[in-house]
């Protein structure tokens, strides 16, 4: 084979080399510049971001405010009873909200919802042992563990006495708002299944610490 053909086929491949190499050394070096971009679409365009002047409005902004009265939906907050537990005067409410029925129907949609938001720490019937418990007591009683120098708040009993004292309103602000180390759970369960979930609550106080006679005077 000649020489020139060696010689040149030596230097093509080296040359092929060439573009990967740049094509890596772009790709990996920061720049101010827009990536190359060769299919358009509409990626590009004429735009208002956000939090950005635009004179077309009298006000210059490009962020458009809410009509003066306008209220998210299902963001009315018109009624403290229903939406926070409390009365007028601020004090717990001690009776369910006018809205609610309060019926079989209604406690099983509590029993319900209990046994998916609560139950893993307060245990299905209300003590403070649920399954999220009994793993935090074996992980602090191994000293070794991935708990160790922490504490664990046990989940309080629903039948303590200074909790089955309390009126409706209190315990529904309890799962709303949270309390003390519990997180609150009105961002996952809507106002109305928290009420459910208070009357599910009572009806376990009711169930444990059932004085004689109650039969009788529930089914009277
Ligand atoms: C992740 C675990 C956890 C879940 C889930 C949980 N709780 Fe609790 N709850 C706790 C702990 C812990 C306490 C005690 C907090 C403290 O004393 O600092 C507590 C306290 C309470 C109390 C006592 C309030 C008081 O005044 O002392 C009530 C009532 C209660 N929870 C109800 C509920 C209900 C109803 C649900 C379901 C919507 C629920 N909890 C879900 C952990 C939990």
């Amino acid at each position: 084979m000649p020489r020139v053909i060696i010689y040149s086929s030596f230097v093509l491949l080296l040359l092929l080399a060439v573009p990967p190499a740049i094509v890596a050394k772009i790709r990996s070096t920061p720049s101010e510049g827009r990536p190359i971009h060769i299919v358009q679409d509409m990626d590009y365009q004429s735009k208002f971001k956000t939090q950005t002047p635009n004179p077309l409005f009298a006000d210059d902004r490009a962020m458009r405010q809410p009509v003066p009265g306008a209220v998210a939906r299902g963001e009315v907050f018109d009624d403290p009873h229903f939406h926070e537990g409390t009365l007028d005067d601020g004090s717990w409410a001690s009776e369910f909200p006018a809205r609610i029925d309060v019926d079989l129907e209604f406690v099983e949609r509590g029993k319900q919802r209990f046994g998916i938001y609560c139950a893993v720490c307060h245990g299905d019937a209300g003590y403070g042992d649920g399954i999220v418990n009994e793993r935090a007591m074996t992980l602090m009683a191994n000293a070794d563990g991935p708990l160790q120098g922490t504490a664990w708040v046990q989940p309080k009993s629903v039948h303590a006495p200074e909790v089955a004292a309390q009126p409706v309103g209190q315990i529904f602000h309890s799962i709303s708002k949270g309390i003390r180390n519990m997180a609150g759970y009105e961002a996952q369960i809507a106002t109305e299944d928290r009420w459910a979930i208070v009357a599910y609550v009572r009806a376990l106080q009711l169930s444990q610490n059932a004085p004689a006679g109650l039969r009788a005077e529930a089914t009277r």
